[in-house]
Protein backbone atom coordinates (compact mmCIF):
# COMPACT_ATOMS: atom_id res chain seq x y z
CA UNK A 1 0.00 0.00 0.00
CA UNK A 2 1.77 3.37 -0.95
CA UNK A 3 1.37 5.82 1.84
CA UNK A 4 2.23 9.68 1.59
CA UNK A 5 5.47 8.83 3.75
CA UNK A 6 6.87 6.27 1.05
CA UNK A 7 7.01 9.18 -1.29
CA UNK A 8 8.03 11.90 1.00
CA UNK A 9 10.82 9.08 1.77
CA UNK A 10 12.09 8.63 -1.50
CA UNK A 11 12.36 11.75 -2.12
CA UNK A 12 14.48 12.58 0.29
CA UNK A 13 16.86 10.34 -0.98
CA UNK A 14 17.20 12.39 -4.56
CA UNK A 15 18.23 15.26 -2.88
CA UNK A 16 16.77 17.68 -5.94
CA UNK A 17 16.10 21.52 -5.68
CA UNK A 18 12.84 22.74 -6.42
CA UNK A 19 11.79 26.15 -7.12
CA UNK A 20 8.62 28.12 -5.59
CA UNK A 21 7.85 30.96 -7.29
CA UNK A 22 4.69 32.09 -5.12
CA UNK A 23 6.00 32.31 -2.07
CA UNK A 24 6.79 35.68 -1.43
CA UNK A 25 2.26 36.20 -1.93
CA UNK A 26 1.20 32.41 -0.73
CA UNK A 27 1.20 31.78 2.73
CA UNK A 28 0.42 28.37 2.31
CA UNK A 29 3.35 27.52 0.44
CA UNK A 30 5.57 29.03 2.59
CA UNK A 31 4.72 26.79 5.29
CA UNK A 32 4.59 23.92 2.98
CA UNK A 33 8.59 24.57 2.16
CA UNK A 34 9.40 25.51 5.87
CA UNK A 35 8.33 22.07 6.15
CA UNK A 36 10.19 20.65 3.43
CA UNK A 37 13.15 22.31 4.19
CA UNK A 38 13.21 21.49 8.05
CA UNK A 39 12.77 17.48 6.94
CA UNK A 40 15.35 17.93 4.37
CA UNK A 41 13.00 16.41 1.26
CA UNK A 42 13.95 18.43 -1.06
CA UNK A 43 16.47 21.44 -1.37
CA UNK A 44 14.54 24.46 -1.69
CA UNK A 45 14.98 27.51 -3.91
CA UNK A 46 12.45 30.29 -2.99
CA UNK A 47 11.71 33.46 -5.73
CA UNK A 48 11.54 37.00 -4.34
CA UNK A 49 13.03 40.04 -3.21
CA UNK A 50 15.18 38.68 -0.57
CA UNK A 51 15.49 41.79 1.70
CA UNK A 52 11.97 42.37 1.45
CA UNK A 53 11.18 39.38 2.29
CA UNK A 54 13.27 38.92 5.64
CA UNK A 55 11.97 41.95 6.64
CA UNK A 56 8.65 40.83 6.78
CA UNK A 57 9.62 37.51 8.15
CA UNK A 58 12.58 36.55 9.66
CA UNK A 59 12.34 32.67 9.02
CA UNK A 60 12.77 33.75 5.23
CA UNK A 61 17.06 34.22 6.60
CA UNK A 62 16.99 30.42 6.21
CA UNK A 63 16.05 30.19 2.84
CA UNK A 64 18.41 30.51 -0.99
CA UNK A 65 16.16 33.36 -2.40
CA UNK A 66 16.59 34.55 -6.14
CA UNK A 67 15.18 37.68 -7.51
CA UNK A 68 14.53 37.96 -11.43
CA UNK A 69 15.91 41.40 -11.28
CA UNK A 70 18.87 41.09 -9.41
CA UNK A 71 19.92 37.53 -10.30
CA UNK A 72 23.63 37.06 -11.26
CA UNK A 73 23.00 34.94 -14.54
CA UNK A 74 19.66 37.20 -15.40
CA UNK A 75 21.11 37.63 -18.63
CA UNK A 76 21.82 33.89 -19.68
CA UNK A 77 17.93 33.42 -18.67
CA UNK A 78 16.57 36.88 -20.80
CA UNK A 79 18.77 35.13 -23.82
CA UNK A 80 17.24 31.36 -23.36
CA UNK A 81 13.98 32.89 -23.48
CA UNK A 82 14.55 34.85 -26.54
CA UNK A 83 16.01 32.05 -28.05
CA UNK A 84 13.19 29.92 -27.46
CA UNK A 85 10.29 32.43 -28.30
CA UNK A 86 11.70 34.49 -31.34
CA UNK A 87 10.23 32.04 -34.04
CA UNK A 88 6.75 33.04 -32.12
CA UNK A 89 7.80 36.86 -32.34
CA UNK A 90 9.20 37.65 -28.57
CA UNK A 91 11.42 40.56 -29.23
CA UNK A 92 14.61 40.47 -27.08
CA UNK A 93 12.88 43.62 -25.17
CA UNK A 94 9.84 41.24 -24.22
CA UNK A 95 11.97 38.12 -22.97
CA UNK A 96 13.73 41.09 -20.84
CA UNK A 97 10.34 42.13 -19.81
CA UNK A 98 8.86 38.55 -19.02
CA UNK A 99 11.69 37.32 -17.44
CA UNK A 100 10.77 39.43 -14.57
CA UNK A 101 7.45 37.19 -13.92
CA UNK A 102 8.10 35.01 -11.16
CA UNK A 103 6.45 31.92 -12.82
CA UNK A 104 8.28 32.26 -16.25
CA UNK A 105 11.69 32.85 -13.62
CA UNK A 106 11.41 29.83 -12.22
CA UNK A 107 10.35 27.88 -15.20
CA UNK A 108 13.54 29.50 -16.73
CA UNK A 109 16.03 28.71 -13.80
CA UNK A 110 14.74 24.95 -14.27
CA UNK A 111 15.55 25.02 -18.04
CA UNK A 112 19.11 26.02 -17.53
CA UNK A 113 19.72 23.79 -15.09
CA UNK A 114 19.74 26.10 -11.28
CA UNK A 115 17.03 23.94 -10.57
CA UNK A 116 15.57 20.72 -11.11
CA UNK A 117 12.14 21.12 -11.24
CA UNK A 118 9.44 23.81 -10.06
CA UNK A 119 6.04 23.76 -8.24
CA UNK A 120 3.37 26.70 -8.01
CA UNK A 121 -0.60 27.41 -8.40
CA UNK A 122 -1.41 28.11 -4.97
CA UNK A 123 -2.24 30.91 -6.25
CA UNK A 124 -3.23 31.27 -10.06
CA UNK A 125 -4.84 29.41 -12.41
CA UNK A 126 -3.07 26.37 -14.25
CA UNK A 127 -2.99 28.24 -17.61
CA UNK A 128 -0.01 30.92 -15.37
CA UNK A 129 1.58 27.56 -13.64
CA UNK A 130 2.40 25.91 -17.07
CA UNK A 131 2.07 28.04 -19.95
CA UNK A 132 5.66 29.19 -18.96
CA UNK A 133 6.54 25.17 -18.76
CA UNK A 134 4.68 24.52 -22.27
CA UNK A 135 6.72 27.28 -24.10
CA UNK A 136 10.11 26.84 -22.74
CA UNK A 137 10.75 23.25 -21.45
CA UNK A 138 8.36 22.05 -23.97
CA UNK A 139 7.48 18.11 -24.53
CA UNK A 140 10.02 15.21 -24.67
CA UNK A 141 9.19 15.09 -28.23
CA UNK A 142 7.12 17.37 -30.85
CA UNK A 143 5.07 14.59 -31.32
CA UNK A 144 3.98 13.87 -28.10
CA UNK A 145 1.96 16.01 -26.04
CA UNK A 146 2.16 17.16 -22.52
CA UNK A 147 -0.56 15.86 -19.82
CA UNK A 148 -1.81 15.40 -16.13
CA UNK A 149 -2.51 13.20 -14.06
CA UNK A 150 -3.88 12.98 -10.36
CA UNK A 151 -2.31 10.38 -7.85
CA UNK A 152 -5.07 9.53 -5.54
CA UNK A 153 -4.04 7.98 -1.89
CA UNK A 154 -6.02 6.99 1.12
CA UNK A 155 -8.33 4.56 2.93
CA UNK A 156 -12.14 3.71 2.73
CA UNK A 157 -14.08 0.94 2.50
CA UNK A 158 -14.16 0.73 -1.22
CA UNK A 159 -10.43 1.00 -1.78
CA UNK A 160 -9.01 -0.37 0.80
CA UNK A 161 -5.54 1.85 0.66
CA UNK A 162 -5.27 1.31 -3.30
CA UNK A 163 -3.57 4.06 -4.98
CA UNK A 164 -5.16 5.40 -8.10
CA UNK A 165 -3.73 7.14 -10.92
CA UNK A 166 -6.62 9.31 -12.65
CA UNK A 167 -5.95 10.90 -15.95
CA UNK A 168 -6.21 13.61 -17.64
CA UNK A 169 -7.92 15.59 -15.13
CA UNK A 170 -6.12 18.81 -15.65
CA UNK A 171 -4.45 19.36 -19.30
CA UNK A 172 -6.13 18.29 -22.07
CA UNK A 173 -9.47 19.51 -22.58
CA UNK A 174 -11.03 16.95 -25.08
CA UNK A 175 -8.68 14.35 -26.31
CA UNK A 176 -9.05 12.46 -29.20
CA UNK A 177 -7.76 8.34 -29.87
CA UNK A 178 -4.49 9.08 -30.69
CA UNK A 179 -3.91 11.51 -27.69
CA UNK A 180 -6.28 8.79 -25.46
CA UNK A 181 -3.38 6.40 -25.81
CA UNK A 182 -0.65 8.81 -25.49
CA UNK A 183 -1.89 9.96 -21.58
CA UNK A 184 -2.51 6.12 -21.57
CA UNK A 185 1.38 5.54 -22.20
CA UNK A 186 2.21 8.15 -19.62
CA UNK A 187 0.29 7.53 -17.15
CA UNK A 188 1.53 3.71 -17.50
CA UNK A 189 5.33 5.28 -17.11
CA UNK A 190 4.11 7.30 -13.88
CA UNK A 191 2.42 4.71 -12.32
CA UNK A 192 5.76 2.64 -12.34
CA UNK A 193 7.39 5.65 -10.88
CA UNK A 194 5.60 5.35 -7.85
CA UNK A 195 5.77 0.73 -7.96
CA UNK A 196 2.09 0.42 -9.37
CA UNK A 197 1.47 -2.21 -11.40
CA UNK A 198 -1.12 -0.51 -13.99
CA UNK A 199 -4.20 -2.06 -14.89
CA UNK A 200 -5.76 0.04 -17.27
CA UNK A 201 -9.36 1.26 -17.79
CA UNK A 202 -10.61 3.17 -20.71
CA UNK A 203 -13.96 4.63 -18.85
CA UNK A 204 -17.43 6.25 -20.32
CA UNK A 205 -21.05 5.78 -19.55
CA UNK A 206 -21.12 2.26 -21.44
CA UNK A 207 -19.65 -1.20 -20.70
CA UNK A 208 -18.86 -2.66 -23.66
CA UNK A 209 -21.73 -1.80 -25.98
CA UNK A 210 -24.03 -1.27 -23.63
CA UNK A 211 -24.85 2.06 -24.60
CA UNK A 212 -24.03 4.00 -28.27
CA UNK A 213 -22.82 7.64 -29.02
CA UNK A 214 -18.81 9.15 -29.90
CA UNK A 215 -17.38 9.18 -27.09
CA UNK A 216 -18.32 5.38 -26.28
CA UNK A 217 -16.73 4.71 -29.65
CA UNK A 218 -14.18 6.88 -28.67
CA UNK A 219 -13.23 4.90 -25.29
CA UNK A 220 -13.56 1.51 -27.51
CA UNK A 221 -11.33 2.34 -29.97
CA UNK A 222 -8.58 4.26 -27.70
CA UNK A 223 -8.74 0.89 -25.67
CA UNK A 224 -8.33 -1.27 -28.54
CA UNK A 225 -5.23 0.81 -29.95
CA UNK A 226 -3.93 0.93 -26.34
CA UNK A 227 -3.76 -2.77 -26.02
CA UNK A 228 -2.35 -3.34 -29.30
CA UNK A 229 0.64 -1.14 -28.17
CA UNK A 230 1.11 -1.69 -24.80
CA UNK A 231 0.63 -5.82 -24.68
CA UNK A 232 2.28 -6.22 -21.58
CA UNK A 233 0.03 -4.14 -19.41
CA UNK A 234 -3.60 -5.64 -18.60
CA UNK A 235 -6.08 -3.09 -19.73
CA UNK A 236 -10.16 -2.55 -21.47
CA UNK A 237 -12.90 -0.08 -22.31
CA UNK A 238 -15.07 1.07 -23.00
CA UNK A 239 -16.10 0.10 -19.22
CA UNK A 240 -18.11 1.98 -16.80
CA UNK A 241 -16.74 3.40 -13.79
CA UNK A 242 -18.10 0.67 -11.48
CA UNK A 243 -17.56 -2.06 -14.19
CA UNK A 244 -14.14 -0.72 -13.83
CA UNK A 245 -13.56 -0.62 -10.39
CA UNK A 246 -16.26 -2.79 -8.40
CA UNK A 247 -15.25 -6.78 -8.65
CA UNK A 248 -18.96 -7.55 -7.65
CA UNK A 249 -20.15 -5.36 -10.72
CA UNK A 250 -17.62 -6.12 -13.36
CA UNK A 251 -18.64 -9.57 -12.98
CA UNK A 252 -22.48 -9.17 -14.25
CA UNK A 253 -21.18 -6.38 -16.65
CA UNK A 254 -17.76 -7.19 -17.76
CA UNK A 255 -17.39 -11.09 -17.33
CA UNK A 256 -14.66 -11.28 -19.81
CA UNK A 257 -12.76 -8.12 -18.74
CA UNK A 258 -9.36 -9.07 -17.78
CA UNK A 259 -9.42 -6.46 -15.39
CA UNK A 260 -11.91 -8.06 -13.08
CA UNK A 261 -13.01 -5.10 -11.58
CA UNK A 262 -9.20 -4.16 -10.15
CA UNK A 263 -8.21 -1.54 -12.49
CA UNK A 264 -6.03 1.67 -10.81
CA UNK A 265 -5.34 3.33 -13.59
CA UNK A 266 -8.76 5.67 -15.03
CA UNK A 267 -8.58 7.30 -18.50
CA UNK A 268 -11.26 9.67 -18.90
CA UNK A 269 -12.74 10.87 -21.95
CA UNK A 270 -12.57 14.59 -21.41
CA UNK A 271 -11.23 17.10 -18.79
CA UNK A 272 -14.90 17.64 -17.20
CA UNK A 273 -15.32 14.01 -16.33
CA UNK A 274 -12.16 13.77 -15.10
CA UNK A 275 -11.79 16.76 -13.12
CA UNK A 276 -15.39 15.98 -11.57
CA UNK A 277 -14.13 12.65 -10.36
CA UNK A 278 -11.48 13.40 -8.92
CA UNK A 279 -12.91 16.22 -6.82
CA UNK A 280 -15.74 13.80 -6.11
CA UNK A 281 -13.10 11.29 -4.79
CA UNK A 282 -11.47 13.90 -2.43
CA UNK A 283 -14.14 15.39 -0.77
CA UNK A 284 -16.86 12.45 -0.70
CA UNK A 285 -14.41 9.83 -1.02
CA UNK A 286 -12.05 11.10 1.49
CA UNK A 287 -8.95 10.69 -0.75
CA UNK A 288 -5.35 12.67 -0.90
CA UNK A 289 -5.28 13.99 -3.98
CA UNK A 290 -1.81 14.44 -5.48
CA UNK A 291 -1.30 16.85 -8.33
CA UNK A 292 -2.23 17.75 -11.39
CA UNK A 293 1.17 15.92 -11.86
CA UNK A 294 2.41 16.93 -15.56
CA UNK A 295 3.88 13.94 -17.80
CA UNK A 296 5.73 14.75 -20.79
CA UNK A 297 7.35 17.60 -19.88
CA UNK A 298 11.47 17.49 -20.36
CA UNK A 299 11.73 18.83 -16.80
CA UNK A 300 9.43 18.94 -14.29
CA UNK A 301 6.88 21.64 -13.56
CA UNK A 302 3.90 20.67 -11.46
CA UNK A 303 0.88 22.68 -10.99
CA UNK A 304 -1.02 22.78 -7.85
CA UNK A 305 -5.06 23.30 -6.94
CA UNK A 306 -5.75 27.07 -6.10
CA UNK A 307 -7.63 24.80 -3.09
CA UNK A 308 -4.35 23.05 -2.00
CA UNK A 309 -3.77 22.38 1.76
CA UNK A 310 0.20 22.56 2.88
CA UNK A 311 0.47 18.77 3.16
CA UNK A 312 -0.54 19.00 -0.68
CA UNK A 313 2.64 21.45 -1.86
CA UNK A 314 5.07 18.98 0.43
CA UNK A 315 3.46 16.20 -1.18
CA UNK A 316 3.56 17.57 -5.43
CA UNK A 317 6.83 18.90 -4.51
CA UNK A 318 7.98 15.33 -3.52
CA UNK A 319 7.02 13.87 -6.69
CA UNK A 320 8.41 16.77 -8.36
CA UNK A 321 11.44 15.87 -7.16
CA UNK A 322 11.25 12.11 -8.02
CA UNK A 323 10.02 12.91 -11.23
CA UNK A 324 13.84 15.24 -11.61
CA UNK A 325 15.33 11.48 -10.83
CA UNK A 326 15.46 10.31 -14.41
CA UNK A 327 16.25 13.92 -15.67
CA UNK A 328 13.43 14.28 -17.45
CA UNK A 329 9.35 14.00 -16.45
CA UNK A 330 7.06 10.64 -16.79
C1 LIG B 1 -2.43 24.28 -21.32
C2 LIG B 1 -3.08 25.57 -21.64
C3 LIG B 1 -2.85 26.48 -20.46
C4 LIG B 1 -2.46 26.23 -22.86
O1 LIG B 1 -3.15 27.41 -23.06
P1 LIG B 1 -2.74 28.60 -24.03
O2 LIG B 1 -1.42 29.15 -23.65
O3 LIG B 1 -3.85 29.56 -24.07
O4 LIG B 1 -2.74 27.85 -25.39
P2 LIG B 1 -1.74 27.77 -26.55
O5 LIG B 1 -2.44 26.88 -27.49
O6 LIG B 1 -1.34 29.13 -27.01
O7 LIG B 1 -0.46 27.02 -25.97
C5 LIG B 1 0.73 27.63 -25.54
C6 LIG B 1 1.86 26.70 -25.86
O8 LIG B 1 1.67 25.48 -25.16
C7 LIG B 1 1.70 24.38 -26.07
N1 LIG B 1 0.75 23.38 -25.60
C8 LIG B 1 -0.55 23.56 -25.28
N2 LIG B 1 -1.08 22.40 -24.87
C9 LIG B 1 -0.08 21.47 -24.91
C10 LIG B 1 0.02 20.09 -24.59
N3 LIG B 1 -1.01 19.41 -24.14
N4 LIG B 1 1.21 19.48 -24.77
C11 LIG B 1 2.29 20.14 -25.22
N5 LIG B 1 2.27 21.45 -25.53
C12 LIG B 1 1.09 22.10 -25.38
C13 LIG B 1 1.29 24.96 -27.40
O9 LIG B 1 1.80 24.16 -28.45
C14 LIG B 1 1.93 26.30 -27.34
O10 LIG B 1 3.29 26.21 -27.65
P3 LIG B 1 3.97 27.27 -28.66
O11 LIG B 1 3.55 28.63 -28.19
O12 LIG B 1 5.44 27.02 -28.54
O13 LIG B 1 3.42 26.95 -30.02
C15 LIG B 1 -4.60 25.34 -21.94
O14 LIG B 1 -4.69 24.23 -22.78
C16 LIG B 1 -5.45 25.14 -20.74
O15 LIG B 1 -5.80 26.13 -20.09
N6 LIG B 1 -5.85 23.87 -20.45
C17 LIG B 1 -6.77 23.57 -19.40
C18 LIG B 1 -6.10 23.69 -18.08
C19 LIG B 1 -7.10 23.98 -17.00
O16 LIG B 1 -7.74 24.99 -16.94
N7 LIG B 1 -7.22 23.06 -16.08
C20 LIG B 1 -8.09 23.23 -14.98
C21 LIG B 1 -8.18 21.99 -14.18
S1 LIG B 1 -6.82 21.73 -13.08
Amino acid sequence: MLKEKDILKAAKKKQKTIVFPEVSFSDRTFEAVKILQKKGIVKVLLVGDASAMQLRDKAFEKFEILSPVTFADREKLVKTLYEKRKEKGMTLAQADELEKDPYYFATLLVECGYADGMVAGAECTTATTIRPALQIIKGKSKKEPVSSFFLMLGQNEFLNGKPLILADCGLNEDPDVDLLVTIASQSVNSAKMFGIEPKVAFLSYSTKGSAKGENVDKMRMAAEKFAKKAKDVPSDGELQFDAAMIPTVASHKAPDSVLKGDANLLIFPNIEAGNICYKAMQYTGGLTAVGPILQGLKKPVNDLSRGCSVTDIVLVAAVTALQAETKTSN
